[in-house]
């Protein structure tokens, strides 16, 4: 973006809490119109009067699970029918799980990348013509610090491997859409404290090692206000002692029994 941001309207999904909510706040706090989508109505709601009471901006609330794409078509058109337009897409809903790998259940893969792959490619996939047509966009897309590690953090190899094809897909459609004018940055975050990390006994044992989004609301204005020509790629927030840059989380190998 980088040019005056008020009257702007933004879609942020997983809206209703943890990261998702810090984010739909600073963009209202920017005087940004928003959009935002989660699967439980109640808390949505919640959210949606808390920012329309702090901020004059207008707040739409649509119930969707990014699983589905008659609900991301959905959460397009009401966006389009109150707004006329959408500036800015903010994709954040995520779920995760921490298992060894022989015992992570079957359907926990496919929840995994329905959500975490398949439902930010398709919401961009929903948005992108109408950008392109506008010779403008914002989208910027909560992928993680797991990616920087190499190898992936133990018991989290799925969700951070997804991580890993979005954040290639995304570095991908970064020089295919600058040609149009619209910017696609990635936010990696290191542990956070959210509900998210909160189910994580491994991740969030040491809670010295888990940041507020506060940093996270500062790289997404940095994003949306930097100069027009310029856009951020990529830009990772990590806490010093977060486990992803010391691992913390065990890389013992349990040789079997010779
Ligand atoms: N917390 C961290 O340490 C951390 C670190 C790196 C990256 N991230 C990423 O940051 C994002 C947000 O994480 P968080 O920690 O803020 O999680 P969170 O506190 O658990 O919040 C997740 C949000 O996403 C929504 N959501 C979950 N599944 C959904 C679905 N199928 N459709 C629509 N909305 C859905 C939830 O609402 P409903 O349940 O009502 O749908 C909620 O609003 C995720 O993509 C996560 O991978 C988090």
């Amino acid at each position: 973006m980088g040019q005056e941001l008020k009257g702007k309207v933004a879609i942020v999904t997983g809206a209703s809490r943890g990261i998702g909510k810090a984010l739909a706040l600073t963009c209202a706090g920017l005087g940004i119109n928003i959009a935002i989508a989660a699967r439980q109505e109640g808390p949505l709601r919640e959210t949606a009067d808390e920012i329309a009471e702090k901020y004059k901006v207008k707040v739409l609330p649509v119930a969707c699970d990014v699983t589905k794409l008659e609900d991301l078509e959905n959460l397009v058109n009401k966006t389009k029918e109150k707004f006329g337009k959408i500036d800015i897409l903010i994709n954040n809903a995520g779920v995760s799980s921490q298992y060894p790998f022989p015992e992570q259940p079957m359907e926990d893969f496919e929840r995994l990348a329905h959500t975490n792959y398949l439902g930010y490619v398709r919401l961009i996939r929903l948005v992108i013509n109408d950008m392109i047509k506008q010779k403008s966009g914002a989208i910027i897309n909560m992928v993680s610090g797991s990616t920087l590690c190499d190898p992936l953090p133990r018991n989290f190899i799925v969700y951070s491997s997804l991580k890993v094809g979005l954040r290639a897909f995304l570095k991908g459609l970064f020089w295919e859409l600058r040609d149009y004018g619209i910017k696609v940055t990635s936010l990696l975050p290191g542990v956070t404290d959210t509900d998210l990390t909160g189910k994580l006994k491994e991740v969030t044992q040491d809670t010295s090692r888990l940041m507020t989004t506060e940093a996270i609301e500062n790289a997404l204005r940095f994003a949306l206000t930097i100069p027009v020509n310029v856009c951020p790629l990529e830009i990772a927030i990590i806490n010093q002692q977060t486990p992803w840059t010391a691992p913390v989380i065990p890389f013992k190998q349990q040789h079997p029994d010779k």
